[in-house]
């Protein structure tokens, strides 16, 4: 098998080519990746020089903007085999930059995807998309309704505005141009070598650091959290015995409130409650905050057999805890500029 994994240099690229690397150990692995200020070369610094394989050589990192039809074409046209495929993870994926510099999400995640599109169907190469429940836009807090591959887009900020024109484009290739794709659009992930920038790792950094941990208003907005593990098991999945043209949801049940979640990160790293201080302070809300997320994975689960298999948040939470204060050399180098750009628009209230 071959695959081009777009983004492999970001968290949930960098999880996937591990896991590929780990479960298909003669799998040959060109990651496509503009390594923008979310990639981390090392992320797969022991696949790259082969320490981390039983072949060396099988993983090689391209670092080309997906966007640039020369180098996507032509990585794309080597992929000739039966099991061969493009995953798509290169995207611009963080909704607070994409409310203050939104062109780079068109650019990566509309002309991105386009252009990986357009070589798929010029060598008619399998292609995996990977999106996000966000384009659904939001949930009330107290309704029974989860997202279902049947909801009706209706997303929020340039981030799911932007994944939900991809999602389109590749509905669209796949109708008419025949292009052999399949979607998935997961719920929030957590995990090792995710970027400070994101809320779980900035809190637990922000607690190494010895800085308050940061929760944008009430806390009372719900993500519903899973494993990056299991969202990529799920992707494994699709492209091995997904239907062309389909959109899998995928998720864990995994809801919790911001609050809940702050309050057991607090909890674990024992930062929490002396004197009625929480641990952690309220800041200004992000405009246009999206209150719920919830998936319905359930015709996923049943028709390819999925299953997530991290699903006690807690436990997952304390092996996040554990990954960023045993890798500080892996998010140190790049924390004081996220927290100055957060300081510069963020007031505690
Ligand atoms: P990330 O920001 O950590 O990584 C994105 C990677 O894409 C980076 O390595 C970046 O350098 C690369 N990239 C960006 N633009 C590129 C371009 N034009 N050409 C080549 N590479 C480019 O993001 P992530 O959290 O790993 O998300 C990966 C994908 O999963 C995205 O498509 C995102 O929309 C989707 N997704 C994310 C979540 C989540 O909770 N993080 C949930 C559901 C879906
Ligand atoms: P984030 O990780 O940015 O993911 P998304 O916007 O895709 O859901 O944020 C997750 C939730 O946490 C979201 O409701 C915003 C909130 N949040 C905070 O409360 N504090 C923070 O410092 C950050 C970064 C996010």
């Amino acid at each position: 098998m071959r695959l081009v994994v777009t983004g492999g240099a970001g968290f949930i690229g960098a999880n996937f080519v591990r896991t590929v690397v780990r479960e298909y150990p003669s799998a040959r692995v060109t990651v496509l990746d503009s390594m923008t200020y979310a990639a981390n070369r090392a992320s797969l610094t022991d696949l790259l020089d082969g320490a981390g394989l039983a072949t060396a050589g099988l993983v090689e990192l391209v670092e080309a903007d997906c966007a640039d039809a020369a180098v996507t074409e032509r990585l794309v046209a080597e992929l000739t085999g039966p099991d061969d495929a493009v995953v798509h993870f290169a995207a611009e994926s963080h909704n607070d930059n994409s409310l203050a510099t939104p062109w780079p999400f068109v650019h990566s995640n509309i002309v991105g995807t386009y252009t990986v599109l357009e070589a798929c169907r010029r060598h008619d190469v399998r292609l995996h998309h990977v999106s996000t429940d966000e384009v659904y836009g939001d949930l009330e807090l107290d309704e029974e309704a989860k997202f279902t591959p049947a909801t009706a887009y209706n997303p929020s900020s340039p981030y799911s505005a932007t994944k939900a024109g991809a999602d389109m484009l590749v509905r669209a290739w796949v109708r008419s141009f025949g292009v052999r794709a399949t979607i998935s659009n997961c719920s929030n992930n957590y995990g090792p070598y995710q970027h400070v920038e994101k809320f779980i790792p900035r809190q637990i950094t922000n607690i190494l650091d010895g800085r308050r941990p940061r929760l944008y208003g009430s806390g009372a907005n719900v993500r519903d959290w899973i494993h990056v593990d299991d969202h990529n098991s799920a992707v494994l999945r699709i492209l091995a015995d997904g239907e062309l043209g389909r959109t899998y949801l995928i998720g864990a049940d995994g809801e919790q409130s911001n609050l809940q979640v702050m309050q057991t990160i607090c909890e674990l790293m024992g930062v929490a409650g002396a004197d009625g201080d929480p641990g952690f302070d309220h800041v200004t809300d992000r405009p246009g905050h999206d209150l719920r997320y919830a998936i319905d994975a359930s015709a996923t689960r049943e028709e390819l057999g999925w299953e997530p298999r991290h699903t006690d948040l807690r436990a997952g939470l304390q092996q996040t805890i554990d990954w960023y204060t045993a890798n500080r050399d892996w998010w140190e180098p790049v924390k004081d500029r996220v927290e100055a750009r957060y300081a510069s628009t963020e007031k505690v209230l």
